[in-house]
């Protein structure tokens, strides 16, 4: 039996200013454009979209690195936080690409909205990181909602409930019988982490006071080389 952290699904950030409403507003607009481009094709959905989920761990680890060599000071364990973020979307790619087969048009999308979006969230990180991190905290409450819909495909038999990749088994240390099911419960567990992490970032750097605990992140494999 596969050992998944208990999530609660429905966390939402009210909220609170201008900037979070610009935040809100972006999100569900890209949320409209992926319902609109995928409907239920979740596998590919999520091949696409963990392509861009990849992104702002990096951007954001690169710019406080830079701003803590200028100003000599720490960083409070952000840095390899947000490092760890990037590889672990990296690796919710690596399995989905097991699953589905990109077509030749997604691989364009993926290749034009990397740069555009590379570029213009680390000129928003430079401007505004605080509304940076609340973006991705509203990205990964729509990643919560994306992979419940996913389950429910799986449940109701509509997906296939496909054994588990062997990257996926390596990755988050499952057995031999381990199934799709069992991995979108951990992919969902790891975006309602991130959702926890970086709605804490923003509202640290907001001066809100920060929630308590995160939600509870799976157990990664720490060696990836034998899968990378
Ligand atoms: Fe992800
Ligand atoms: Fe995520």
């Amino acid at each position: 039996m596969t050992n998944v952290p208990l999530v609660d699904t429905d966390i939402h950030h009210a909220p609170r200013d201008w900037r979070d409403r610009i935040a809100l507003g972006f999100t569900k607009t890209l949320r409209w454009s992926a319902d609109t481009f995928f409907a239920k094709r979740y596998g590919h959905r999520a091949i696409v979209l963990e392509t861009v989920a990849a992104v702002p761990g990096m951007v954001g680890a690169t710019v406080n690195h830079l701003r803590c060599l200028r100003r000599m000071c720490d960083d409070n364990g952000w840095i390899r936080t947000l490092m760890e973020e990037a590889e672990n979307e990296r690796m919710h790619l690596m399995t989905f690409i097991e699953v589905a087969q990109p077509t030749m048009f997604e691989r364009l999308v993926i290749m034009a909205v990397q740069w555009v979006f590379y570029l213009g969230f680390f000129a928003l990180y430079m401007m505004s990181p605080r509304t940076a991190h609340r973006i991705v905290g509203y990205f990964e409450e729509e990643a919560v909602i994306s992979y419940t819909l996913y389950l429910r495909e799986i449940d109701e038999g509509r997906s296939p409930n496909v054994p588990a990749p062997e990257i996926a088994r390596h990755y988050w240390k499952l057995g031999s019988d381990a199934t799709l099911r069992d991995v979108v419960l951990l992919v969902r567990a790891d975006e309602a982490h991130h959702r926890d992490v970086n709605h804490g970032m923003a509202n640290e750097l907001a001066g809100i006071a920060v929630a308590a605990n995160p939600a509870p992140y799976p157990a990664h494999a720490e060696n990836l080389r034998k899968v990378a």
